[in-house]
């Protein structure tokens, strides 16, 4: 008897599931993204996808992912001879493996760059060579395997002019005249690979604001000038709970008016945390509504057309470290891989949403 009844529970639930995957309704962020051809994406730490709670849910709820460090400079070239793609790789696998893209992540940036690089005190001439070998060896190695790479992450300050660098000013690399350092990596990315799409990445210009400005301005004269771009990539590390996501959507209208696309690269809402790495209910649920809203604002414009969390479960989040543990909680699952109201709010955005994308 008991028996029984265990297995026809068994029976019922195997149809509500079944129901649940044809009524049209997704039961998962993939499952809605996939239906309106939208990416949908989080950063992974290769070292953890031997976790299978871990890697069960990435596949289960992404078609996307992006090495949150592993493709950066730190990782990949231990010392200036040595290009170690041993980490990145392991992404790629997995993500063939589950049938999701790779979006690389970053191949000139002011910061996670290796000691010998950032202290080297090599002259134009050699920095020049340094980032024109690095872009074509790394470009080129996943050549057919990365479709979209962050070419330039974070050249701007929050005036909106370009930031010291050893790349910009510091000493800055060997130009060609009436061009940036911004402007020749693309150049360079373009020649390792044709197929990729290049992306400028920023932080803090998502919405209306100088920032923002001043990288509308850039790719303006970009796409006037034929540098070849293919979109932007707004980070939207979100710290404060009435965030303007109406200034975001208009931010995201024009970009894509220039025929760019925009990917939403690097998305997540901190919240202030006790000891104990918690969060207060009101503030979850304004997150919810944050998370929604980023979601919202992508969905209005055709060619925005991947979003992306840093990270997806609160037990992996570099908000905690980087605000010396006073913030946390910033992702769609918490510390048990449970989703949140967050994840709640994005399933429901993306399912609600009728254009269909790309
Ligand atoms: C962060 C990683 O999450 C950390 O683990 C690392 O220590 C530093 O970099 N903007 C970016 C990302 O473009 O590469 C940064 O990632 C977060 C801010």
């Amino acid at each position: 008897m008991v028996r029984r009844s265990v297995s026809s529970f068994f029976c019922i639930a195997a149809v509500a599931i079944l129901l649940a995957g044809t009524s049209g309704k997704p039961a998962t962020l993939r499952q809605a993204a996939d239906h309106i051809h939208l990416l949908v994406g989080a950063a992974v730490q290769p070292g953890l996808l031997s976790q299978s709670a871990y890697s069960e849910t990435v596949s289960r709820e992404f078609n996307m992912v992006e090495p949150e460090n592993a493709t950066k400079w730190r990782a990949i070239r231990p010392d200036q001879a040595t290009f170690d793609f041993h980490e990145g790789d392991e992404i790629v696998r997995y993500a063939q493996a589950h049938a999701m893209k790779v979006r690389g992540h970053c191949l000139v940036w002011d910061h996670y760059n290796p000691d010998w690089l950032a202290q080297g005190h090599f002259t134009p001439a050699q920095l020049s060579d340094l980032m024109k070998e690095h872009i074509t060896t790394v470009m080129k190695h996943y050549a057919g395997q990365i479709f979209a790479w962050d070419v330039v992450n974070e050249a701007l300050n929050e005036k909106g002019e370009f930031k010291d660098s050893i790349w910009y000013n510091q000493p800055g690399i060997v130009l060609p005249k009436n061009s940036n350092y911004v402007e020749q990596a693309f150049r360079w990315a373009r020649e390792a690979d044709t197929q990729a799409l290049l992306f400028y990445n920023e932080a803090e210009g998502e919405g209306m604001n100088r920032k923002s400005d001043a990288i509308y301005d850039l790719m303006k004269k970009f796409k006037k000038q034929g540098v070849p771009i293919d979109g932007v990539g707004l980070q939207l590390h979100i710290s404060r709970l009435d965030y303007d996501t109406a200034a975001v959507a208009a931010n995201i209208k024009r970009l894509t008016a220039l025929g760019l696309q925009v990917h939403i690269t690097e998305l997540d809402v901190s919240l202030p945390v006790d000891v104990d790495g918690h969060a207060q209910d009101a503030d979850i649920h304004k997150q919810a509504g944050l998370y929604r809203a980023v979601i919202e604002a992508c969905l209005q414009s055709a060619r925005c057309t991947a979003i992306q969390t840093w990270g997806f479960t609160d037990k992996y989040s570099w908000i905690g470290t980087h605000s010396q543990h006073t913030r946390g909680a910033a992702l769609p699952f918490d510390r048990n891989y449970k989703p949140k109201p967050a994840y709640d709010a994005m399933l429901e955005a993306i399912a609600n949403a009728e254009s269909s994308h790309q």
